[in-house]
């Protein structure tokens, strides 16, 4: 039989995770974003509660239902997440970056609708805040996952964002991969180990993946204590 640790592994631990994409406001009307559909993130959070786990889901504005059981914190940009995920941190065993978060902001948000004019015209942009890196670098002994998706040489930059950000695992994916990537209900990805283990998984629905990822992770967490 099993103990109830391998059954539900994150029983009575606090799990973090985030979804979707960010809003980045050019003025009330308008803003930047990406086609991040929040399923896999949304995944992910289910999955944690089905592993036991007190789930917080902070998510950028999606289409789809609350998952039962989680906490939901519904933020609009990169700053409002990063202020949701510094709050929910402390306490945190494990915190699952599955956002699509927005590498850029307008400089400058328009308390007016703007006006279009002449000719070509330009947003200026600046950086947001690396949310995980923000928190790879002040991290006790959260357990931190990250998700990488790439269009090319997949591995490679996962493993050097794993690396740059201080991740304990991050999941990667081939968005260019027909089985998988933004907006599908399946995906196929590795998850690389901060030990330098790669699990590649075949395609599969994000609901049962999710469910996957957390038991190999929460697998290699026990193998490391044991
Ligand atoms: N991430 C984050 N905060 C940001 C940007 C990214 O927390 N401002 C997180 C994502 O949630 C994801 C991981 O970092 O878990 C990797 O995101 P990705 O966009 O693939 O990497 P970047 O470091 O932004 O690099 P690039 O977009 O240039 O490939
Ligand atoms: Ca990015």
């Amino acid at each position: 039989f099993m103990k109830s640790t391998e059954k539900l592994p994150l029983l009575g631990k606090k799990v973090v995770v985030t979804a979707g994409p960010t809003r980045e406001r050019i003025d009330p009307v308008r803003y930047i974003s990406n086609f991040s559909s929040g399923k896999m993130g949304y995944a992910m959070a289910e999955a944690a509660v089905s592993l036991g786990a007190d789930t917080v889901l902070i998510s950028g504005p999606v289409d789809l239902p609350r998952p039962v059981g989680v906490q939901l914190i519904q933020v609009e940009s990169a700053a409002d997440m990063l202020e949701a995920v510094l709050a929910n941190f402390g306490d945190a065993s494990m915190v699952v970056k599955s956002a699509a978060v927005a590498d850029y902001r307008p400089k400058e948000q328009h308390s007016q609708k703007m006006k279009k004019k002449d000719g070509d015209s330009s947003i200026e942009l600046e950086r947001t805040t690396d949310i995980l890196k923000t928190i790879g670098d002040n991290k006790e002994d959260q357990i931190l996952v990250g998700f990488a998706a790439e269009t090319n040489d997949a591995i490679s930059y996962g493993m050097s964002k794993l690396m740059n950000k201080n991740l304990d695992y991050i999941i990667v994916n081939d968005v260019t991969d027909p089985g998988g990537g933004f907006g599908n209900d399946t995906n196929v990805v590795t998850l690389l180990t901060g030990k330098g283990k790669q699990f590649p998984f075949d395609a599969m629905n994000k609901k049962q993946l999710a469910k996957v990822l957390l038991e190999t992770i929460m697998a290699e967490e026990r193998s490391i204590t044991d």
